[in-house]
């Protein structure tokens, strides 16, 4: 099966057991929006708590807040976004369709990768055993002539990028004799930007209606609350506020699914340092974060950092944990050392002082600020992606089983009666209810038990728990686990021990290696 075969299957498998719906579906749908489902919300709170309590609860100098999606637009002109928050695009004359220019770039330059990876694997096959990877790669003249290339254009490229040179953008784009897929052919329009922020207006229009923006990300919000939560928190450098809020913005290209969407989530959060200490606090976040998604166990060699080509606005120095995704390895995370530029433009555009005191120092300056900010629904495609996977039974059965780590499982525990009769359902719901105020548990009687164990595999359930007859008098229930399909015979009153160890973020974080 190919990864976009995989994909595919992905997706629809996302719909059929309740995580993710198009939005306004009966409608057709609208364009790179999406619901979750009965499942979908449970793993997508889950993500939340694991990142929420990652930074609010273990880290003494963390506080939150949720600020508002409105805020004063003043804010996005301080900000930079109304100037600046754009991407530039381009339109194919013939398919009359509309891409991001700098995608179409990069997606060639994976391309290149990809061609050198095929070299690879044709000369191993050639030289067998003899193989040397390292040398072919140095050596081969086929390899060295895409590399040339392929650096010649990066270099163009990230030059083009931080000048905001439209023009060249566009010959990189005739010089790689990039075509559109859909009509095949190089007949493109200038490059032109295209600003991401929706606006909208507030107040009735008689009464002078201000525009207001749908915030493009929910990092200002923060910004503006600074001084309030310094004062009120009594807060000392280096501190952090952390939020996870809903972020939109007007995409020009929306694919891959909940990759990229038009309304999404974030969970960011700004650490506030001594100017000075910047670099160093964006070294232990890179590696903080880093270890935060490696702990969930979908192996390490599928994450990656990316330096940026084109340094946002705002930001002096910024890299991306990248995952491996069925479509190659793409952005998850943003770290970026944003320095004094968003509280120094704030306190620039609404003449107040936001300043610190640093007693240490005696001094009050503009704190510097390194930020680490998620996407929610990216998270979530992630661990889907990860999860994933089809298998062939040694019956020659085959199954769907959503590998998601036990602590973000929708739903923990799937309670059985065997039959239902003879008093098994009522011994079922008794474990229901020891069980329900800690965790998400089902319960389920209909058809046959190998039947269940598939509906509870193909959302992630990490426990089948089965009361059979032997339970009435031995007090035992058979617990059937999900990954390895190992069943165990063990005391009731043991269950929640046994569920807690499994399920529960204290461990999950103690597996936490920065
Ligand atoms: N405050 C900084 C900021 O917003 P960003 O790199 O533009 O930085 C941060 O976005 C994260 O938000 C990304 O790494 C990604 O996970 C998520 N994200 C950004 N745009 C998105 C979109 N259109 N759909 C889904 N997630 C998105």
């Amino acid at each position: 099966m190919t990864q976009e075969e995989l994909f595919k299957k992905l997706i629809a498998h996302c719909k059929e057991y309740g995580f993710i719906f198009p939005s306004s579906e009966i409608y057709d749908g609208l364009g790179a929006v999406y619901d979750y489902g009965q499942n979908g919300v449970e793993l997508k709170n889950n993500i939340k708590s694991y990142w929420w309590d990652s930074m609010v609860k273990l880290h003494e100098n963390i506080v939150g807040i949720d600020a508002a999606i409105f805020m004063h637009p003043r804010v996005w002109e301080a900000s930079g976004h109304v100037g600046a928050f754009n991407d530039p695009l381009i339109d194919n004359k013939d398919s009359k369709k509309r891409y991001r220019a700098d995608v179409l770039v990069e997606d060639w330059m994976a391309k290149q990768e990809e061609k050198i990876q095929k070299e690879v694997e044709k000369a191993r096959k050639r030289f067998k055993e003899n193989f040397n990877e390292e040398q072919y790669l140095a050596t081969s003249p086929r390899v060295l002539e895409i590399k040339e290339k392929m650096e010649a254009i990066h270099a163009r490229f990230a030059e083009a990028l931080n000048a905001n040179n439209l023009d060249e953008l566009k010959q990189i784009i005739l010089d790689c004799e990039i075509v559109c897929p859909i009509s095949g052919t190089r007949n493109w329009t200038d490059v032109r930007q295209f600003n991401l922020m929706f606006s909208t207006q507030m107040g009735s229009t008689a009464d002078g209606a201000n525009t207001v923006y749908l915030r493009p990300e929910t990092a200002q919000g923060i910004f503006v609350n600074y001084l309030n939560v310094q004062k009120t928190g009594r807060m000392k450098l280096p501190f952090g506020i952390a939020q996870i809020g809903k972020a939109f913005r007007n995409e020009i290209v929306a694919r891959q699914f909940i990759f990229r969407m038009r309304e999404f989530e974030q969970m960011e959060m700004q650490f506030f340092v001594q100017p000075g200490t910047e670099m160093q606090w964006w070294n232990e976040w890179k590696n903080t974060r880093m270890a935060w998604h490696r702990a969930l166990g979908f192996g390490d060699e599928n994450y990656r950092f990316h330096d940026h080509d084109k340094l946002a606005h705002y930001a002096n120095a910024a890299t991306d944990i990248e995952f491996n995704f069925p479509f190659g390895f793409k952005e998850v995370e943003g770290i970026h050392s944003r320095t004094d530029f968003d509280l120094g433009r704030h306190q620039e555009f609404s003449g107040k002082k936001i300043q610190y005191f640093d007693p240490e120092r005696g001094e009050s300056y503009v704190p510097y600020v390194v930020e680490t900010s998620i996407g929610v629904d990216r998270m979530f495609l992630q661990i889907m992606s990860a999860a994933y996977t089809e298998e062939k039974l040694e019956n020659g059965e085959e199954r769907v089983v959503l590998r998601i780590p036990a602590a973000l499982a929708p739903t923990k525990v799937a309670v059985m009666p065997l039959v239902k009769k003879d008093g098994l359902p009522e011994v079922a719901r008794k474990i229901i209810d020891d069980l329900k105020y800690d965790y998400n548990v089902v319960y389920d009687e209909k058809d046959s038990i190998g039947k269940r164990y598939r509906r509870q595999d193909a959302i992630g359930t990490p426990f089948c728990v089965t009361v059979d007859h032997d339970t009435l008098t031995d007090g035992m229930v058979t617990v059937r686990h999900r990954d390895t399909m190992q069943q165990e015979r063990i005391k009731i009153e043991d269950l929640r021990a046994m569920v807690d160890n499994e399920v529960s973020f204290r461990n999950l974080f103690k597996t936490i290696k920065a």
